[in-house]
Order: structure tokens, then C-alpha cells, then sequence
């Protein structure tokens, strides 16, 4: 039997607001059928019974981003879309169909405005009146907003997507959405409500109490497309018909929290819109993941504090709110406020959210049973403090909401050590925590941002969690908007920094881009994706972005080493002097490191992408930098100039030493990790390789003891402290339970989560060894004090498995291995096996 699944066309099921006129289609197979290969496909795509294209039957394995190449698509338009496979000169029957819309020739509609002024927090709600007078065959809203938007036709929300329009480089694309009303609307009359609310536009943002990056002035467009069963058509515009009224909402930001009057409702008072051009936006396509409510925490506990606080305790760490029911009476009052730890006595801890409030004041109209949820904002918290509340509180009417990006979760990890499940979880928690529309370093105090560096050092773990792939293609267009017109990258996408005036007390705002080991993002992002996806008209895509990244930094390169300009370098590695965040590795070891890592990439992304004269190039200059490094920081004998854990790290990572000093190098990396009492001190930058360079240099004892350490300072250190989540620091709260200093200590940031993708590329063994797993390495190496792993991986291609176990003196491994790819399956005593797909069982003598 032989079945095709999974449809998705860019990567996404069944789009609506596709924003290419060129798809490509993936499928699936699924068969019992052993080393099952695709031999031929056939695709048909149709609109209204009529097929458009017929791919005929294609000899081809391709199975993965196949293009349409049928004649042009419309625009706005439903094509419907179905494929076959012959595995093992059997054909499927056809797949189920799948769908994708087209997106909109170009944008049309004007903007409409309210009264608000700068410096309000309000939201405004857009009204129209809409008479349907016929049966309508489809109805479309898209929309975009000067703001956040939520759209209701007749008072119901129209979608379950949160914190449109997202956040882009809104000065380059705006992003719009488009939404399927067709069952919404009622025949006669409808109203439509839009209501808009500051949120990344005009708010409160960027850790410097600054607000409206990109206007004061909130506004909505909307083009809503009628298509009625007789034939017409009818387009209904944002334009001065439509009308706007205060909302209940009367403050909300995303910092800061929203206060809900709920006696304004009703209370309306309709007034006349102000219409402005849209066209100085360039308005695009939304080519993001939409944000939903994902999973929902009831509270484990309701407790006062020493200092007499009353909390809700919801057990997990999340980025998100609360909704909650309540009964009292008209201008009563639930006020609550949002933090991630308790401190040492058990008070409410709040200090290290900075600035930010993260307060949900509620003021109840006194009706019955009233249930409220914040709109336009999100907190980073696992207890909430209830400062008012109406009567007495059950717990049980309130429910924490995670709220982020909904990307697939592809990635599953456990083992024997309930420790290491827990640090999968947490790493698990950051990328929930923090994916939400855009990377965000920390989802808690006023800070929030698209930092490229934490990006960068994560991508790789994220990959193997989520299917991040449209996330990030959405993100990476940002950045190559935001890049500067010398190439440099700044430190935050979108970037909102780059148009602050200097400030000598901040470095941030004076140096504003292009640090090593974060403005890499711009290749390492892209490389990775391409890795696991192997998806190359988004290589393609970033190329120019790739190249401009690193011919910026071979315009601050001297002799081939990067010693200019300002660096994080491994930021937050605990051998800083103290008080300080920088580490110790010295920044041009860091800069030219990274310098040679980026362009080793360019050369093989140009490779790939058969433009030989680049390869060529940058093949050449990535020997002179890697030259440069040696003669630089390697002396005669071997020793390494710095003489730190990162240091080593990335000198061994990044192919950056010489073969005959490969041992010395190692051993004294491994001396470092006993110089420290057997601990990491390593940042952003070292902390992601580090187990992977001692495992790839037979160091795995080592490795693993640094995993399953739990002393301070160790991942598992913070979860023997309780943690949910990854800290900022790996001593964010110290061992007598004080707090770090509260100017920079999140309790949810995912750098040190980079570590993830060592559980999945070495504990569980699953690599890919061809772009988007066609090809697949299972080498699993067993180690500490684990007994039994399970992993699974759902890649472009189906569903990998690693599981192994140690039984008495053999180790046992099970792996599954999807159709149309083939696996090489490495043993622990160095056995490997070539299979294609299927399930398969091994064992051999452990040593
Ligand atoms: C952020 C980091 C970021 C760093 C760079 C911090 O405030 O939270 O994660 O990369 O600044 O300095």
C-alpha cells in the first residue's frame, strides 16, 4: 500500500494569501513497503473542476518543493491541488485534495484613522456596515493595520490568529492577512468592527521608554473582496463611510499590560474616520506563521506570600496571559500582575521585568458571570499576583494561555534522566516563550526584540523543536530590509535601533549593528534552514543578504583578522570580569572566528547555488582568514593566545586549527573545564558547540559529564532550582536563592538552550547528511548515566526515530526511517548499515 499525506505548498497547509505566483508543492509518503523510493509523481492543480495544470507523469524522486509550472495563476484566486506517487512500480490512488489561494495583484485601500493622539495607548474600533444581498459564493477580508488589529463581523472574532499584522521592517512590508468570511457574513445586514491597538507601531517600546518607532498615529486598511453565486462582484474598501468609536480597551500595551472598562461596552459613539493614502507602505502578503492561543495552564497553586501577596502559581513559565471569570458587581475591580519567579523568602518577584508593568486591570460592568482575556498585549510569567478581586477567588476560573507563533512541533526527546526531559522541556519552553511572530530575546521585561545574536546561536536547536522554516523566511526578509547599505547587520531585526540618536551612556545605541556572532545571522540563519528543509530558492533569496554580511566585514578586516568595531563576543560567560557581561575570550579571536565561519558558508551557499566565481572566491579569501587566525592566535608550538574555554571551542569548531596542534588544543580545553571545577564559564557564543566539540573529538566522557552536572554552575543546576524555562544566566538565581542583579536577568531566554541539538545530533544520533534529511546519518552515542533514549524527528521527508537502550552488556538501537530517503546507521562499536525505509532493530556489545 502506498499512500501520499501531509500536502503543503511552501511549507504551509492549505494557504490562504499565498505571497508567491510561483508555489512549490511537498508531500509525504507513507507505505510498509521497505527502502521505498518515489519513482514518478503526478500533480494536478484546479480551479472550479477545471484543471489548470497537469504535471503528466514525472520520472522523479522529488517529493519535496516540486514548482508549478503550469500557465500563470490568477491572482486571489483557490486552486485546489492533489498528487500521486508510484513507489516500487506501484501507484498511489490520489492524495485527498489540498488548497491554496493566491494573494492580492496589489493593495487598493486607503488607510482610515482615528482621533488618537501620540501619546495614547488606546485602542480605537473601525465600524462598518455591510449589507449582503445575494448568496455569495466566497467572501475575503484582508487587512492590515498602523498597529494591531482583531477583526469581529457581527460581534464574533473572524479568526482565532492573534497580533496581526505581526511585526515587520514596516517601513520596508507591511504584512496583510487575509481571511474565508464566507459563512460569517448573514444575508442583509452585517457590521464589521476592527479594532486597533498600538502594539510594535506605535507603542511603548525598546527598553529605553522610547514609543512610535514607526508613527504616532494608529490606522487600518481593509479590502474586502464579495464574490456573489450569480456572478458579481463587489469590493468593499476602507474609505470615509466607514466610521470609529472609542473601546473598551482603554489603555493596552505589549510592555505594559491592558485596562478593560467593561461599562463601555455598547457605549459607542460613532464618528467620522480620517481616510490617508496607504500607498507610502509597500503592503505585502503575511509570509509568517500566524500566532494562536496554543496551550492553557490551569493554576497548581493559590498561596499568600510572606509580604501577604495573593498568587496564582500556573506551574509552567509561559509568554502569553490569563483568561479568567469573574462575578461582582459595576466598577469592581481584577487587577493582576505578571512575573516569573518567586524570589528567596517567597515574595512576588518583579524586579527584573525592569520597566515593563505587565499589569491586566479589569473593571467589571456587573453582569453575571463576566470572563475577560487581555487583546493586544502578553506577558513572560508563571505566577500571577492577584491585587484585586471581587469576593472570594477559585482558582479554578483562571487559566494561563501560552500564546506563540503556531509552528508545527516536529521535534521529541526523553531518556532515563528525568533531568535531561526536564532541560528538553525547558529549551522546548524558550522557543515557546519567545517565538511569537519574531524571535524575541526574553518575553518579560521591556526588552522583546529580534536580537540576531540569540538567533543565531539557536537556530540549530530550534530546527530540530519546530518546523521554524516559515517562521524564519518571513524574519530573514526582515533582516535583509533592515540590513545597512554597507552590509552590516543590525543587532535587532526588525530593528528599531538604528534610528535612536547616540547615547554615550549606552553602547547599544551608540554602536547600533553589526557584531560578530549576531550580525552572522544573516548566514547562519539561512545555512541552517537550508540544512534541515533543503529548500534553495530561500538560499537563493538570502544570498545578497549572505554576501552583503560578509563583504561588510571584510571592509572592517585587517590582514584578514576582524580586530575592528564593536562585539558582544560571548556575552554573558561567567569568566567576565565582574560586573561585566562581556567574556573573556577576546573579541577579535570571536570576530575572526565567526568571520571565517560566515564565509565558509558563503562559499558553499554560492556552490550550491552554481555561482562558481563566488565560490571561488570566497573559498580563497576563507583560507587567508583561516590563516590569518592561525598565524595570529596559535604559536609555534600550539598554544592557543586565549586561553579560554570559547577560545578553544570555536578554534576547534570552526576548523580553525591546525591539524598537528588538533590534540593539544583539545586537552587543554578539557584542563580548562577541570581548572573550572569540572564547569562551563562559556557565553552565548562558546556555550552552543561546546559538547559537540568534545564529542567530536573523542571526548565524550567529558561531554556528558557536563551535561548531567548539577552543581552550580550547569544546565542542570536551574532546574534542581525549579526552573521551566532557560535562564539568561546560567546564575540567574544564585545558590542562596538571591536574585542576580535585576538589570539584565530573564528567566526565559533560549541562548543556553543551544544545547538542545546536541540530544538530537548525538544522544539520539539523528543527522541530516543531505539538505532536508533526504539523506540521513543515526549515529547514536550513549554516555553518563543514561540507559534509554527515545527521539523522534519529523523532517520534510516523514517521521525519523532513534531509540536505544543499554540491556546488560549490549546496546540495542530502534530506528525507522521514512520513505524516499536512506539512512547510514552507525553502532557505538563502529558496525554501520545503508538502508532505505523502514523499521529496523540492532545491538552490539557495549565496551
Ligand atoms: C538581550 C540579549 C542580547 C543582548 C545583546 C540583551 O539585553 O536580552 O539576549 O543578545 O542584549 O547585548
Amino acid at each position: 500500500m502506498v499512500k501520499v499525506c501531509s500536502l503543503t505548498c511552501e511549507s504551509l497547509e492549505n494557504p490562504l494569501g499565498l505571497p508567491t505566483m510561483h508555489p512549490r508543492f511537498s508531500w509525504i509518503i507513507k507505505t510498509g513497503i521497505n527502502s521505498a523510493f518515489q519513482q514518478k509523481y503526478h500533480i494536478e492543480v484546479s480551479e472550479q473542476d477545471c484543471v489548470v495544470w497537469s504535471s503528466d507523469v514525472i520520472e522523479s524522486g522529488q517529493s519535496v518543493f516540486v514548482p508549478y509550472t503550469g500557465k500563470p495563476l490568477q491572482y486571489a484566486t483557490k486552486y485546489l491541488w492533489r498528487v500521486k506517487v508510484c513507489v516500487a512500480d506501484m501507484w498511489s490512488e490520489w492524495s485527498e485534495y489540498a488548497w491554496f489561494e493566491t494573494a492580492l495583484e496589489k493593495w487598493n485601500a486607503d488607510f482610515i484613522e482615528a482621533d488618537d493622539k501620540p501619546e495614547e495607548s488606546c485602542v480605537k474600533t473601525f465600524r462598518k456596515k455591510i449589507n449582503i444581498s445575494g448568496e455569495l459564493r466566497s467572501a475575503r477580508i484582508y487587512a492590515t493595520a498602523l498597529g494591531l488589529y482583531n477583526i469581529c463581523l457581527n460581534g464574533n472574532p473572524i479568526s482565532d490568529t492573534l497580533f496581526n499584522p505581526g511585526w515587520s521592517a514596516y517601513n520596508s512590508r507591511l504584512l496583510y492577512q487575509a481571511y474565508d468570511v464566507t459563512d460569517l457574513f448573514t444575508k442583509n445586514s452585517n457590521v464589521l468592527t476592527a479594532s486597533v491597538a498600538p502594539g510594535w507601531f506605535k507603542g511603548d517600546f525598546g527598553f529605553i521608554n522610547n514609543r512610535s518607532y514607526y508613527g504616532s498615529k494608529m490606522a487600518f486598511s481593509s479590502q474586502i473582496e464579495l464574490h456573489y453565486a450569480d456572478g458579481t462582484y463587489e469590493c468593499i474598501s476602507t474609505d470615509d463611510s466607514w466610521q470609529f468609536s472609542d473601546s473598551p480597551i482603554i489603555y493596552t500595551e505589549i510592555y505594559h499590560g491592558e485596562t478593560y472598562d467593561a461599562r463601555k461596552e455598547n457605549a459607542e459613539t460613532w464618528k467620522a474616520v480620517t481616510v490617508s493614502p496607504s500607498t507610502n507602505y509597500n503592503i505585502v502578503p503575511f509570509d509568517g506563521v500566524p500566532v494562536r492561543r496554543k496551550e492553557s495552564f490551569k493554576p497548581i497553586a493559590y498561596f499568600t506570600t510572606p509580604k501577604g501577596e495573593h498568587v496564582l502559581d500556573f506551574g509552567q513559565n509561559i509568554a502569553g496571559r490569563v483568561r479568567f471569570n469573574v462575578r461582582g458587581n459595576s466598577g469592581d475591580t481584577v487587577k493582576l500582575r505578571h512575573a516569573e519567579v518567586l524570589d528567596r523568602e517567597g515574595n512576588f518577584y518583579i524586579e527584573n521585568l525592569r520597566d515593563a508593568k505587565c499589569t491586566d486591570l479589569y473593571i467589571l460592568k456587573g453582569a453575571g458571570i463576566e470572563t475577560y482575556e487581555p487583546a493586544f498585549t502578553f506577558h513572560g510569567f508563571r505566577y500571577v499576583c492577584v491585587d484585586e478581586y471581587p469576593g472570594e477567588l477559585d482558582p479554578q476560573d483562571f487559566t494561563a494561555i501560552a500564546i506563540y507563533s503556531d509552528m508545527k512541533n516536529i521535534g521529541n526527546f526523553s531518556c532515563s534522566d528525568s533531568l535531561i526531559n526536564q532541560l528538553h522541556s525547558n529549551i522546548q519552553w524558550g522557543l515557546k516563550g519567545n517565538f511569537l511572530d519574531i524571535p524575541t530575546d526574553c518575553p518579560q521585561r521591556d526588552e522583546r526584540l529580534g536580537w540576531t545574536g540569540d538567533v543565531q546561536v539557536f537556530i540549530n536547536t530550534a530546527s530540530y523543536l519546530h518546523e521554524v522554516q516559515a517562521f524564519f523566511r518571513k524574519w530573514l526578509r526582515d533582516l535583509a530590509k533592515d540590513q545597512m547599505p554597507d552590509g552590516g547587520v543590525p543587532f535587532v531585526i526588525p530593528d528599531i535601533l538604528n534610528n535612536l540618536k547616540p547615547d554615550s551612556d549606552n553602547v547599544i545605541l551608540n554602536e547600533k549593528h553589526s557584531s560578530c556572532g549576531w550580525g552572522d545571522a544573516a548566514v547562519v540563519v539561512p545555512w541552517t534552514l537550508y540544512i534541515h528543509y533543503g529548500d534553495k530558492r530561500m538560499l537563493e533569496e538570502a544570498y545578497p543578504s549572505m554576501r552583503g554580511w560578509v563583504e561588510y566585514i571584510r571592509s572592517k578586516a585587517i590582514d584578514n583578522l576582524w580586530n575592528t568595531g564593536f562585539h558582544f563576543g560571548d556575552w554573558v560567560a561567567l569568566d567576565a570580569k565582574d560586573g561585566s557581561h562581556f567574556g573573556a575570550t577576546p573579541n577579535d579571536l570571536c570576530a575572526t572566528a565567526y568571520y571565517a565561519y560566515s564565509t565558509e558558508l558563503l562559499a558553499k551557499t554560492a556552490e550550491i547555488l552554481g555561482n562558481s566565481a563566488d565560490a571561488d572566491e570566497y573559498r580563497l579569501l576563507h583560507s587567508k582568514i583561516v590563516c590569518a587566525y592561525q598565524s595570529e592566535f596559535f604559536t609555534s608550538n600550539g598554544r592557543l593566545a586565549a586561553r579560554t574555554q570559547t577560545g578553544h571551542i570555536l578554534s576547534l569548531m570552526f576548523g580553525l586549527t591546525p591539524e598537528k596542534f588538533m590534540a593539544r588544543t583539545i586537552d587543554t580545553l578539557v584542563e580548562l573545564i577541570e581548572e573550572n571545577g569540572g564547569h562551563l564559564v562559556t557565553g552565548f557564543l562558546g556555550t552552543p558547540y561546546f559538547l559537540h566539540v568534545l564529542s567530536q573529538n573523542d571526548r565524550l566522557k567529558e561531554a556528558y559529564a557536563l551535561l548531567q552536572r548539577e552543581e552550580y554552575p550547569s544546565w542542570l543546576y536551574q532546574i534542581k532550582k525549579g526552573a521551566t524555562t532557560i535562564w539568561e544566566h546560567l546564575n540567574g538565581i544564585l545558590e542562596d536563592g538571591t536574585m542576580r542583579d535585576p538589570g539584565m536577568n530573564s528567566f526565559n531566554h533560549y541562548a543556553y538552550g543551544a544545547i538542545g541539538d546536541w540530544l538530537y545530533q548525538v544522544v539520539a544520533g539523528i543527522v541530516p547528511l543531505e539538505p532536508g534529511f533526504s539523506r540521513i546519518l543515526i549515529s547514536p552515542k550513549y554516555g553518563g548515566t543514561l540507559t534509554n533514549v527515545e527521539a523522534e524527528l519529523n523532517t520534510p521527508y516523514g517521521k525519523i526515530t532513534s531509540a536505544w537502550k543499554l540491556h546488560d552488556s549490549d546496546f540495542l538501537l530502534n530506528v525507522k526511517v521514512p520513505p524516499n530517503t536512506n539512512a547510514e546507521i552507525c553502532m557505538p562499536n563502529g558496525e554501520t548499515y545503508t538502508v532505505g525505509s523502514g523499521e529496523y532493530s540492532y545491538r552490539c556489545k557495549i565496551t
